[in-house]
């Protein structure tokens, strides 16, 4: 006989009754060929005595597997397992050894190595985290957006929302962009142009996928935000990459690479480009709209730090212009709000509004109804624009405060350039202090930073990463800087 005792393995403490996980794991192991077809099993109260269980609690298990016509009861002759199942070929059994069908690897032949960096934050433990430029919760109008989301669960049209629901957004929100990104960005647009995304990483997803074809070249920053490169060559493209200096893109050097290459596609981050955090200045947009007009490139124009420029307003965006539909604006509320509330927009021509929904629809049926309602009636009372006037004030003084804290406990080991606005300065160390031992001695210290590894690309390393001040208060900016001064001094 079988050594049900080990075999079987009861946890009282589980949510499943106790004759369902009996139930469960005589389906295994007659599913693994451990047990066979037409053996007998133990007595219910052979099998109890086994188990240090009821009879009773084996009973119930033994009629479920006789309702699902796994075992079989025969009078008088005794409980065996059913004769039609099919023989398997019985797995190797190890005492003691639990087997899922989920462990470790795929058993199909599956080679698919999709090379993303890790997330550089909120999955770490530690009480102080730099992350790549968030938000301050703290700051946000969360109670105000809760209590709107709370009416709505109330609200008897909760059903007609998501009978009516759309993949280009809930209309109501799409409704109130068109005056907010008219007053904020001088966007002359309809609300057919607008489509509410996941955030900002979806819409770029999305106009990669509908823009590029295998083999397309899509000029981006060197360096330039990971994920976007990602997106791009996984959807089939070559990146030919323009440097960035302190005005942005060189487009010069695009026009250089226009020349030599038939780009049809250039990715470009306006304000605060990721990471180097440098602004697109005015003229360079100029002479990036003429290059659009006269080599009909299609622009994907990342604008999701637009809300917070400092050291002047914002530059109006390229899709402000008359660009003859050449440009596909992405913004984002998560920069805004927080990274966790996941909704931004694109700003395109019908049509491809119209596909971009299309695409969508095929990985995400629609978004959160709820969120886009409550979201597009804080723009219209005016609460995320006053949020946003009144976190623009804290940046800029948090941003102003850490600057003069890297100054003075870490002048001649960091080095960067005070960016004119965002949430985060990128910091480049020294070679001498190279980034990965410093994070590993930071983390010792009960602080996560991430490594650099994420912009090391090709030959070039960097040495370098993004320091996100906009979400810690003067207390913990003081610490992060003490931490790191520890941590360079090892
Ligand atoms: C340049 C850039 N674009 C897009 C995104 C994605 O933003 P979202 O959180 O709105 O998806 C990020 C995120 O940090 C980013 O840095």
């Amino acid at each position: 006989m079988l050594p049900f005792q080990s075999l079987i393995s009861i946890d009282k403490n589980s949510i499943i009754p106790v004759y369902q996980q009996i139930a469960n794991r005589l389906v295994s192991l007659i599913r693994e060929g451990i047990i066979r077809p037409g053996s007998a099993l133990p007595g219910s109260r052979e099998m109890a005595e086994l188990l240090q269980l009821h009879r009773k609690t084996v009973v119930a298990a033994y009629e479920e597997l006789n309702a699902q016509d796994w075992i079989e009861s025969v009078p008088r002759k005794g409980v065996f397992v059913a004769q039609n199942l099919p023989e398997v070929k019985p797995r190797k059994f190890t005492e003691g050894v639990s087997v899922s069908a989920y462990a470790g690897n795929t058993g199909f032949s599956f080679n698919r190595q999709l090379i993303v960096p890790a997330p550089s934050s909120g999955v770490q433990k530690q009480r102080l985290v730099i992350n790549d430029g968030f938000p301050d919760l703290r700051l946000a109008p969360m109670e105000a957006l809760m209590r709107e989301y709370r009416s709505l669960t109330k609200n008897k049209t909760i059903h007609a929302m998501i009978e009516r629901s759309d993949p280009a957004g809930v209309y109501s929100l799409r409704e109130a962009m068109v005056p907010y990104l008219s007053s904020t960005r001088g966007l002359s647009i309809q609300t057919n142009n607008v489509m509410i995304t996941r955030g900002a990483q979806m819409a770029i997803y999305l106009a990669a996928r509908l823009l590029i074809q295998p083999g397309d070249y899509v000029a981006v920053g060197d360096p330039n935000y990971h994920l976007a490169n990602i997106v791009f060559e996984e959807a089939g493209a070559k990146l030919v990459r323009i440097p960035v200096d302190e005005q942005g893109m060189d487009i010069d050097a695009l026009a250089t690479a226009c020349k030599k290459k038939k780009i049809r596609i250039v990715y470009v981050i306006p304000h605060h480009h990721h990471p180097t955090t440098t602004t697109l200045s005015a003229d360079r947009r100029m002479q990036l709209l003429q290059l659009v007009r006269q080599y009909k490139l299609a622009v994907i124009e990342d604008d999701y730090d637009f809300s917070f420029h400092y050291d002047s307003a914002p530059i109006l965006p390229l899709a402000s212009t008359h660009h003859d539909g050449c440009v596909i604006y992405i913004g984002s509320v998560t920069k805004v709000l927080t990274p966790s509330l996941r909704i931004g927009f694109m700003v395109a021509p019908e049509n491809f509004i119209k596909q971009a929904a299309n695409l969508r629809r095929l990985i995400d049926l629609r978004g959160d109804n709820l969120m886009e309602t409550a979201i597009a009636t804080l723009i219209r009372n005016g609460d995320i624009g006053r949020h946003t006037k009144k976190s623009n004030k804290v940046y800029h003084q948090r941003r102003d405060m850490f600057c003069s804290l890297l100054d003075e406990h870490l002048s001649g080991i960091v080095n960067y350039q005070k960016p004119a606005g965002g949430m985060a300065i990128w910091a480049r160390f020294h070679r001498q202090y190279p980034l990965p031992a410093v994070a590993a001695r930071a983390l010792e210290l009960g602080l996560f930073m991430n490594n650099g590894a994420a912009y090391v690309t090709g030959k070039a390393n960097y040495n370098a990463l993004r320091v996100g001040f906009a979400s810690l208060n003067e207390k913990e900016m003081q610490e992060v800087v003490g931490v790191l001064a520890r941590a360079v001094k090892k």
